[in-house]
């Protein structure tokens, strides 16, 4: 019998019966009530010229871009979202017009991500897009009408934060970083990521009121009381000026009665320079990434020649259904992955400190794979190293402890928030001492490691160097001894295994140690809950 193709390429999926049921209504419901509010609703074309999408105007990555040609040669692009589109449609449509113009729009979108990611590629988007007005008031607007739109769908645990990117941008400005230093800070605070924003401040020398206000920043979340915090951290007037924005928005909102919905968190900002003003970012329990997101972008019109203020938001419509099969519990636990062996040991071990224990953990030869803590509404597992941040950026799990070699080797979207001190090594590039010339001379290298993306970034982004690596799975410093590659990239701890085997350190990678990961949604949900813990363990480390 001949094999037929009969599924799907990975990430795109047939939809049917009562699932595309559940999807129509909640299509219908969401654009009914942005038609409501006086929204026009326009249909773009699926694909586009290569240039709507791509530099300054696009927000996503060109790797991650379906490209394909016409007859012609043109470089033809399968929309990756919508507000680039929009915003072209919208500066032909105003050419000549002073009103605002208020559109809206539902179709899918594609995204060419890696493989084995548990994600869809191809999935559907329902947004509005508001030009022609930079008021707080057509700010509030779009803000109320998400939660309108969602409330609507029948969801009810649901939390917009807010943040404003003129914040940032008002320190970096101050501190006269250029765009290489303020990329790498920008990403260090999109991560959470304390020590390393702390580090690379440190590094350069600035003001000290500047840097501790960039430090706070990974800190500057919560409800409208960081505003005011945040607002005595810096003196600089476009800082100051996006937390008095922030505030009158959410005065506004307080008269719309939905304060209840809205948290603000100045960390999130955009990897790319796409956004001008306010950002925001919907998050709902059992969803662990944002189900909407938006913000303002006042310098996209003008790349089409049509200079407007402009602000939309985009609702990930099948993460809004995820999220309402999710059952809406009022007895929420915390759950924690940890790394097995000697890392969770020593990590429950500094959570005792604290108050956190799980009785049913301390028996070894249980073959239990859940622990649970009743009283204190925790859970806790064991899993593989690698496991655990794509466990927590799932939010399968809420928090993780992990070594940050896997960390950077995973490279998962979730947040890194506290360095737990111990499990202390480096990544090293290693070998036989008759390498390192060979490292010198830049010839053909085979390197051998558990960590290719490590090894390849380190080779090819810092000493940019082309090399030839090889995957092993464990025990790699056979590799050079029996001559499958020039050097290893792995970790050293004591030194112990090179010497043994006639190798040594030629290169250090990076320090290691084992860090503390949070999911991006459950920090926003249970901020409370899990900033007392992340607080509790700075005060003891
Ligand atoms: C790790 C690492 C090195 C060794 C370094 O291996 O990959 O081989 O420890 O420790 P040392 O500097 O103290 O000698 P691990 O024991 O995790 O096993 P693996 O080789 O299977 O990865």
């Amino acid at each position: 019998m001949s094999q037929r193709l009969l599924h799907t390429p990975e990430g795109v999926r047939d939809v049917s019966g009562s699932e595309l049921e559940r999807k129509r209504s909640l299509e219908d419901t969401l654009r009914k009530s942005i038609k409501a509010c006086g929204y026009q609703e326009v249909q773009t074309p699926t694909f586009e010229y290569f240039d709507v999408f791509s530099g300054e105007i696009g927000n996503t990555h060109s790797s991650e871009l379906y490209k394909f040609f016409d007859k012609e040669g043109n470089t033809l692009v399968l929309r990756p979202d919508f507000t680039p589109s929009l915003a072209r449609y919208a500066s032909q449509r105003f050419a000549g017009e002073e009103k605002a113009l208020r559109l809206c729009y539902q179709g899918n979108t594609f995204t060419n991500m890696g493989s084995l990611q548990g994600k869809l590629k191809e999935t559907t988007q329902i947004g509005a897009e508001c030009y022609g007005d930079g008021s707080v008031e057509s700010e509030a607007e779009m803000i109320t009408m998400l939660i309108s739109a969602l409330k609507t769908a029948g969801l009810t645990d649901f939390q917009i934060s807010i943040g404003h990117v003129g914040y940032f941008k008002g320190i970096c400005e101050k501190a006269n970083f250029n765009q290489d230093t303020e990329n790498l800070i920008k990403e260090a605070i999109l991560d959470k990521n304390i020590f390393l924003v702390e580090n690379t401040i440190d590094d350069l020398q600035t003001d000290e009121g500047l840097s501790t206000a960039l430090k706070a920043m990974t800190e500057l979340y919560g409800d409208v009381s960081v505003l005011e915090k945040a607002d005595g951290l810096v003196t600089n007037a476009v800082s100051k000026n996006a937390i008095a924005h922030l505030q009158s928005l959410y005065h506004m909102l307080c008269e719309k009665q939905v304060e209840n919905y809205v948290s603000f968190d100045l960390g999130i900002l955009s990897k790319y320079n796409y956004y001008t003003g306010i950002v925001f970012q919907a998050f709902a329990d059992g969803v662990g990434d944002s189900i909407a997101k938006g913000g303002r972008y006042d310098n996209l019109l003008k790349s089409f020649g049509n200079p407007k203020p402009a602000i939309g938001f985009a609702i990930m419509v099948d993460d809004v259904l995820t999220a309402l099969t999710n059952p809406q519990t009022e007895d929420k636990y915390i759950t924690f992955a940890l790394g097995k062996g000697r890392l969770a040991d020593k990590t429950l071990a500094l959570l005792k400190e604290i108050g956190i224990t799980c009785e049913e953990m301390e028996d070894k030869s249980t073959r239990k794979l859940i622990f649970v803590n009743e009283e204190l509404k925790l859970k806790f597992f064991l899993a593989k190293g690698p496991d655990v941040p794509t466990y927590v950026e799932y939010g399968a799990a809420d928090i993780g402890v992990v070594g940050k070699d896997t960390i950077l080797e995973e490279n998962r979207n979730v947040f890194e928030v506290l360095d737990l001190g111990f499990g202390k090594c480096r990544m090293c590039v290693c070998g036989p001492e008759s390498a390192r010339e060979l490292l010198n001379r830049h010839e053909r290298i085979r390197v051998a490691s558990k960590y290719p993306k490590i090894a390849k970034e380190y080779f090819f982004d810092e000493r940019h160097q082309t090399v030839d690596i090889i995957k092993l799975n464990g025990s790699v410093e056979l590799g050079p001894i029996v001559e499958l590659s020039d050097v290893i990239v792995d970790i050293v701890e004591t030194g112990s295994t090179l010497k043994e085997n006639g190798l040594v350190v030629l290169e250090e990678v990076c320090p290691l140690s084992a860090r503390m990961i949070v999911n991006q949604v459950s920090m926003r949900m249970n901020y409370k809950r899990i900033t007392d813990i992340i607080y509790k363990l700075k005060e003891k480390l």
